[in-house]
């Protein structure tokens, strides 16, 4: 889809729909009331007959061919909802249901109207226009055959009506599409089955993205991680007969010298339990066990696409978890980049055994703050469903930075706590630790796990698992992979000064 921003009468342009946005409970006013005049009144009557309230979500369509000469063939009015109650990412919402309802009726061409609603500047508002209809078409369909008749939108104008506000709507647009652009990037690596999404097909992908991007990327192998000492990463991928990889990519922007924020993303390309098997319900699903790693990828594009003035190392240990005769087993004792012991209690607690190692191999770069994303627990998924992001960490600013630009992005996260009494269930008794505490406070007792890695660098822990993935579809989210992190991730560096 082709995305620009102009100046004009978003009424007099052509388009096959044009899309203005409403407040529930408020009269037409604006675009909706020049509209509804020129068609006579049609947006007035719908109101009357209680057919739109401007609910969010809502919307009406109507055909305007006539009423606007060489203006828009139909007009979609979408609801915002009462406008005391507009959310961070109203604007997303609406652009999205809207770009996928004119999808569905067949429009090629549709222009938003850009307006300053739900806390926007010009600018920001046409970055969630822009970038809530691209995320909201966004489908995968790589591995189905080709669909003749499939309905595309294939440009998006947005409409600014004044001239002095061209420039902000296009750097605006600029913006949404990086983000977006990156966003969808994640989306494609996790909705991809495991057997075409190999930690060597990970790398793979990141090495393309950060040659186009002038990132520098370096892979690790398996003997290379031999002698760094990863024994728990490698642990991990004893199973297997595809050979791990740890991706390592670095950023540098920022003025002067400053330390870097390094990003650490869990990315188990299949979590099939290894010797402690899954059960068979679900179990396809654990292809998405590398979102954390997706979405470490894709900032780092997002934030080079974006000339963000920062510095930033994204590291990903990257490995399937399987059984087989080679395969790590419960009782096994394995050692950490830092010399800590782990005896395996089981093996499908996999995710915090990879970022162990990449949590100590951060602490070479002396960092700013470690950040690292995964879907870590089953136990965060009961806790918070797919609402929240579970956050822990060692750094109350860090944490709150974290969660304000979660609270802006709109992918929310809730911190639990750290006491260190989670910690005694994590003791070992062969060895210095064991990989699992137990069934309670399992989220946590993850956290406190992974806390035994950072050295006392400022950190913070996300885990995304029941934020990953989406079940039901909504206006810019379509069901499959989120892209969770990436658009939080990019707020929390943009705010970094
Ligand atoms: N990848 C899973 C966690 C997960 C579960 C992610 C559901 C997304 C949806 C992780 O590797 C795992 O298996 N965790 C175990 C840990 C347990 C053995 C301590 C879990 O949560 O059951
Ligand atoms: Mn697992
Ligand atoms: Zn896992």
């Amino acid at each position: 889809m082709d995305i620009k921003a102009k100046s004009g009468n978003i009424l007099k342009e052509k388009s096959n729909a044009a899309v203005l946005t409403a407040f529930e409970g408020e009269k037409p006013s604006g675009l909706v009331a020049a509209a509804d005049k020129a068609t006579g009144g049609m947006v007035t009557r719908a109101i009357e007959s209680g057919e739109f309230t401007g609910k969010t979500g809502e919307t009406l369509l109507l055909h305007t061919a006539k009423a606007l000469p060489g203006g828009p063939d139909r007009l979609l009015v979408v609801g915002l909802g009462k406008k005391d109650k507009c959310r961070p990412d109203g604007l997303m919402r609406a652009a999205g249901t809207a770009a996928t309802s004119l999808r569905g009726i067949g429009a090629k061409d549709i222009a938003f109207a850009v307006i300053e609603a739900c806390g926007n500047s010009v600018s920001g508002a046409s970055m969630q226009i822009a970038q809530g209809a691209m995320l909201g078409l966004y489908g995968f369909d790589t591995f189905k055959s080709p669909d003749p008749k499939k309905k595309v939108v294939k440009r998006a104008t947005l409409v600014v009506t004044n001239k002095a506000d061209a420039g902000a709507a296009k750097e605006g647009v600029a913006r949404g599409i990086a983000l977006a652009e990156s966003v969808c990037f994640a989306r494609d690596m996790i909705n991809a089955p495991a057997n075409e999404m190999t930690p060597s097909v990970m790398a793979g992908r990141a090495k393309k993205m950060a040659r186009e991007f002038g990132i520098k990327c370096k892979v690790l192998e398996r003997d290379d991680c031999r002698k760094l000492g990863m024994g728990a990463f490698l642990g991990v991928a004893s199973g297997s007969v595809q050979p791990p990889k740890f991706i390592i990519m670095e950023y540098n922007r920022a003025k002067g010298s400053k330390k870097p924020t390094v990003l650490v993303g869990k990315a188990i390309t299949f979590d099939s339990g290894g010797i402690s098997i899954k059960p068979v319900d679900g179990m396809e699903k654990m292809k998405y066990d590398m979102a954390g790693g997706a979405a470490v990828i894709a900032t780092m594009r997002a934030a080079a696409a974006l000339k963000l003035p920062v510095n930033l190392v994204g590291l990903v240990p990257a490995s399937e978890n399987l059984p087989s005769g080679s395969a790590y087993k419960p009782g096994d004792v394995v050692k950490a980049m830092n010399g800590k012991t782990v005896e395996i209690i089981s093996t499908d607690a996999e995710g915090r055994m990879v970022l162990s190692d990449a949590l100590c191999y951060a602490q070479r770069y002396k960092p700013e703050a470690v950040i690292d994303i995964a879907t870590l627990t089953g136990a965060c998924v009961i806790a918070l469903g797919d609402l929240a992001i579970g956050l822990m960490g060692n750094n109350a600013k860090l944490i709150a930075n974290i969660r304000d630009a979660g609270d802006s992005t709109m992918e929310r996260l809730w911190e639990l706590p750290m006491w260190d009494e989670y910690l005694e269930r994590m003791k070992g008794d062969v060895s210095d630790l064991k990989n699992v505490g137990g069934r309670q406070a399992a989220t946590v007792t993850a956290g406190k796990f992974l806390q035994e890695f950072v050295g006392d660098f400022p950190w913070a822990h996300l885990d995304i698992a029941g934020t990953a993935w989406e079940e039901k579809g909504q206006p810019y989210i379509p069901k499959g992979a989120r892209g969770t992190g990436v658009r939080l991730l990019i707020e929390y560096l943009t705010r970094l000064k």
